[in-house]
């Protein structure tokens, strides 16, 4: 079932005076239920572009984005506004939590924007704290907590309200290698155990072999796209193979896992 359809995407920077910037040319992306989807890079390919068009964040000079068969692109703000906290959940590479809030209150958050009643809020809270390994931490303010635990309640909050589609970016670009292990190993297990449907930005080859399907991204076009089979290594080194390919990439720091 297709969740997600991009329709012929263009973005145009700074179209009205000066000089303008095509940062996204006649994208086309499908997105079906259940996808770990990785977008992939050089810096300035257009990742950023894409991902808050999509995400409604931003709006394109011209195309269709179409989620769960609704055409956002003809909503008005306030539509957007309530389609976004209802139908998507958001990661962020620095965690966007609120630090006067515990864990669990951080977690609640679109719940309580959403009006939901509180036994079936908690109830929810036990569910996907449980899922994400961080139970036990829900009552810890933000500071009293690691930054992998800190993703993981991010990414607690980013599904508690059952999205249909989760968007993602960078989500272990502040991480350690055995938090971002943890968080990548969050987010897989989340898209085989609930089926969700995520789209994550990443420079990090790693985080990406997680994916079901990385496609990449140059000059605002797609570049390349490539399946994870069976084996997460070997699909690491695909990533590797098309990165080279693609080069540009000499400034990122490359992380030596694998
Ligand atoms: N608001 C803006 N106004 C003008 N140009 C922009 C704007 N935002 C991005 N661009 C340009 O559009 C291109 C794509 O930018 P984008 O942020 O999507 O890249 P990216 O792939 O996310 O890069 P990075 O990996 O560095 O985050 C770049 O050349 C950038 O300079
Ligand atoms: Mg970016």
């Amino acid at each position: 079932m297709q969740v997600l359809k991009a329709d012929n995407l263009t973005k145009i920077y700074g179209s009205k005076r000066g000089r303008s910037y095509e940062a996204l040319h006649h994208f086309h992306l499908t997105v079906n239920k259940g996808e770990f989807i990785g977008i992939m890079g050089p810096s300035g390919s257009g990742k950023t572009t894409l991902l808050n068009l999509l995400s409604t964040i931003d709006v394109p000079s011209s195309g269709k984005i179409i989620i769960n068969e609704k055409n956002l692109t003809s909503f008005s703000q306030q539509k957007l506004a309530k389609f976004r906290r209802k139908e998507m959940g958001f990661i962020f590479q620095d965690y966007n939590l609120l630090e006067t809030l515990t864990i669990g209150e951080n977690i609640l958050l679109p719940l309580t924007l959403n009006k939901m009643k509180v036994k079936e809020m908690e109830k929810r809270l036990v569910t996907v704290s449980k899922q994400l390994g961080i139970d036990t931490i829900i009552h810890k303010r933000i500071m009293e907590v690691s930054g992998g635990q800190m993703q993981r309640a991010a990414i607690a909050r980013a599904i508690i309200h059952d999205p249909t589609i989760i968007f993602a970016d960078e989500p272990t670009g502040n991480l350690d290698s055995k938090a971002s292990l943890q968080v990548m190993e969050s987010l897989r297990q989340l898209q085989q155990e609930n089926q969700a449907t995520t789209v994550m930005v990443t420079h990090d080859p790693f985080a990406a072999s997680f994916c079901g399907r990385v496609i990449f991204i140059k000059d605002g076009r797609l570049f390349n796209e490539i399946h994870r089979g069976d084996n997460r290594q070997s699909f690491f080194q695909d990533i590797l193979n098309v990165q080279s390919l693609l080069g540009g990439n000499t400034n990122d720091l490359q992380t030596i896992r694998f």
